[in-house]
């Protein structure tokens, strides 16, 4: 079956993406669509319905992995009808197709759909209430998505960083080589995440998931999992440890969100609870530290 199993990998250079193009490997035949393509069939622009149409068509595939989002947070203040196209629309367009063609659509969502008022790690359970217009468009592409219904899984998750693309890690190692003083915020609380935990979290859930010796149900299965690194901590305590590693040491202030005005606001809490995708998968993202130290490893 893995070797006819086609797969559709949707922004294969994106920070998730690039890392789930090396491990969905193992689960079939991984055919990539990007905006750019050098095969004009398999160009796709998520804010062109016409587009993903088209692609999804040609590839005809089993499996959609949905790496593509509009993540720029702040700048989506200024962009809303741009980010729902890709963060709303899109998905729902997704969702339709995989559920005609009865394949599987694997799509990513975010901690910012919670206002962070919580006082404990948000379930898939807890009532979403979005700060910002990144976490508004990111929910109401997860609600399309339930609301068409099929075999799909959202992973929700978090504070994303890897060696590759825009994200807090090479942020501060090129401001560790570039300044003395650092102020980092150190008043919202979340899980910095690995892309390559995620990619390798995803492929093993899909591995069981299809596993024809398990025969699981996908329409039970089929829903919303929180899927970071395990544990906490602040952009403050996670620039110490980054830093930690890195051969100059500016000096780091912890400073309060109201001394680093943004266009977007953010969740003062965002850490998920990974109960479900234990219970259900038994799988767990190593913590943190952890997965940062294997990160930097990988990396060198
Ligand atoms: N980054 C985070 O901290 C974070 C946190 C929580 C959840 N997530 C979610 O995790 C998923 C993966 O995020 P990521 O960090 O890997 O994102 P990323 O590194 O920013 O990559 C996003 C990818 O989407 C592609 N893309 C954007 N607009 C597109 C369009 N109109 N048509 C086709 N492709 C388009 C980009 O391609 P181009 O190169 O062409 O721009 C890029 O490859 C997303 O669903 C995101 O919402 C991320």
């Amino acid at each position: 079956m893995s070797d006819t199993r086609r797969i559709l990998l949707i922004a294969p250079e994106g920070q998730v993406g690039w890392e789930l193009l090396r491990c969905a490997q193992s689960l079939g035949k991984v055919t990539t669509a990007k905006r750019v393509h050098e095969n004009p069939q398999l160009c796709i622009d998520l804010a062109n319905t016409d587009s993903i149409r088209r692609v999804v068509e040609t590839v005809k595939p089993h499996i959609i992995l949905n790496a593509a989002a509009y993540t720029a947070v702040d700048k989506a203040e200024s962009e809303p009808e741009l980010a729902e196209q890709i963060n709303s629309t899109a998905p729902a367009v997704l969702a339709e197709t995989a559920k005609r063609l009865n394949a599987l659509f694997v799509h990513y969502s975010t901690d910012y759909v919670f206002d962070g008022t919580n006082k404990y790690p948000y379930k898939e359970t807890d009532t979403t209430n979005p700060v910002s217009v990144y976490g508004a468009t990111k929910l109401k592409g997860e609600q399309a998505i339930q609301a068409i219904g099929g075999h799909y899984f959202i992973f929700r998750t978090a504070w994303v960083y890897g060696m590759r693309g825009k994200n807090f890690l090479l942020t501060m190692q090129r401001l560790a080589g570039e300044r003395d003083l650092l102020r980092v915020v150190d008043d919202q609380r979340g899980a910095p995440t690995w892309s390559r935990s995620i990619a390798e979290a995803s492929t093993q859930i899909l591995a069981q998931s299809l596993s024809p010796r398990l025969q699981l149900d996908l329409t039970e299965l089929a829903g919303i999992y929180h899927m970071t690194c395990g544990g906490n901590t602040t952009w403050y305590r996670f620039a110490q440890a980054i830093l930690a590693h890195a051969e100059k040491q500016p000096t780091l202030e912890p400073i309060p969100t109201s001394a680093y005005p943004t266009p977007a606001k953010r969740p003062t809490y965002s850490t998920l609870c990974n109960s479900k995708l234990a219970q259900t998968f038994g799988i767990r993202l190593p913590d943190w530290e952890n997965a940062l130290t294997l990160c930097l490893d990988a990396g060198k």
